[in-house]
């Protein structure tokens, strides 16, 4: 096909020999079919900021690392600069991620260079070495299922020991590779010790799991699997060989009954000061 201009700076720099096909055009980027010396790769073009839906909300960015205060302020502020280096921070995170990832044993695809917007990596493929479908593209038997579960939650317990939530795994972002299940699309990966949106995203994420293989293997949909995963991991005590129920009971803390008292009581004072001014 004719080269696609975001490809041309890769091709001129010898990165990839061809652009056999586009894949695929998602969301937030165009995905496709290169060959590079011989191997067949997949090449990620990022999608200017403008042209995205906007996934990048406040909490993926929430303490992810800046290089300095002035990129730091400008991004703040909204500058020009400051939005120039927000788009490649949320591009990096992506690669950074799949790195970090590949590094702790999860299987992602290996991801081989980053040029100008443009993510180069493994293309997943299926035993005829076409592209993977992704799961929501296949159907399981009840076992297959429960296996491909069992399999994806010990890659996001290995995840999650290495410090990163996905974020948006679902049926959508995770290919069926010859080898099995393989997870992609990590641009809103974020830091599960330092973000306080963490708990609520790996929660999603794992009932994502649980809500799809349940469609073929009905017992998962009640299960805990997300709860006892964050319980685990928050009491320091999740590791590879632990095995995990799905049944999860929150342990009930003594309530500080006095306290809440309080609250309801400042309220209530707020609340009348409010009328008293209004009237
Ligand atoms: N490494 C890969 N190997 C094979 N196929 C891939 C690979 N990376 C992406 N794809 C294909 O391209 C599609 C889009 O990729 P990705 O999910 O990373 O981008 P996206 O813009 O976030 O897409 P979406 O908005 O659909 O989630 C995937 O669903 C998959 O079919
Ligand atoms: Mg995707």
């Amino acid at each position: 096909m004719k080269t696609p201009k975001r490809l041309q700076s890769l091709l001129d720099e010898g990165l990839i020999d061809l652009v056999v096909r586009q894949l695929m055009s998602g969301k937030e980027a165009m995905v496709y079919v290169v060959r590079c010396g011989g191997e067949t790769r997949c090449a990620k073009v990022y999608k200017e900021a403008n042209q995205r839906s906007f996934r990048q909300a406040v909490d993926y960015t929430e303490n992810r690392k800046v290089k300095n205060t002035r990129q730091a302020r400008a991004m703040a502020k909204g500058t020009r600069f400051g939005r120039e280096a927000q788009e490649a921070a949320w591009q990096s995170a992506e690669v950074d991620a799949l790195y970090r990832l590949a590094a702790a044993g999860v299987r992602v695809p290996k991801p081989f260079n980053f040029h100008e917007g443009v993510l180069l990596m493994e293309l997943v493929t299926d035993a005829n070495g076409d592209a993977a479908p992704r799961l929501n593209d296949v159907s399981f038997t009840a076992e297959e299922a429960l296996a491909h579960h069992a399999t994806l939650l010990a890659e996001v317990v290995r995840m999650l020991r290495a410090g990163v939530v996905h974020g948006d795994l679902s049926e959508f972002n995770i290919l069926l590779g010859a080898d099995g299940p393989v997870i992609i699309d990590l641009p809103q990966a974020v830091d599960a010790a330092g973000n306080n949106h963490a708990e609520r995203m790996l929660l999603r994420d794992v009932a994502n799991l649980n809500a799809f293989f349940g469609r073929f293997a009905p017992p998962l949909l009640a299960s805990q699997h997300g709860p006892e995963i964050w319980d685990l991991y928050r009491r320091g005590v999740l590791t590879p060989e632990t095995v995990l129920t799905g049944r999860f009971e929150p342990k009930r803390a003594a309530v500080d009954v006095v306290s809440v008292i309080r609250e309801i009581d400042d309220a209530r004072a707020e609340e009348a000061a409010r009328r008293l001014r209004m009237a």
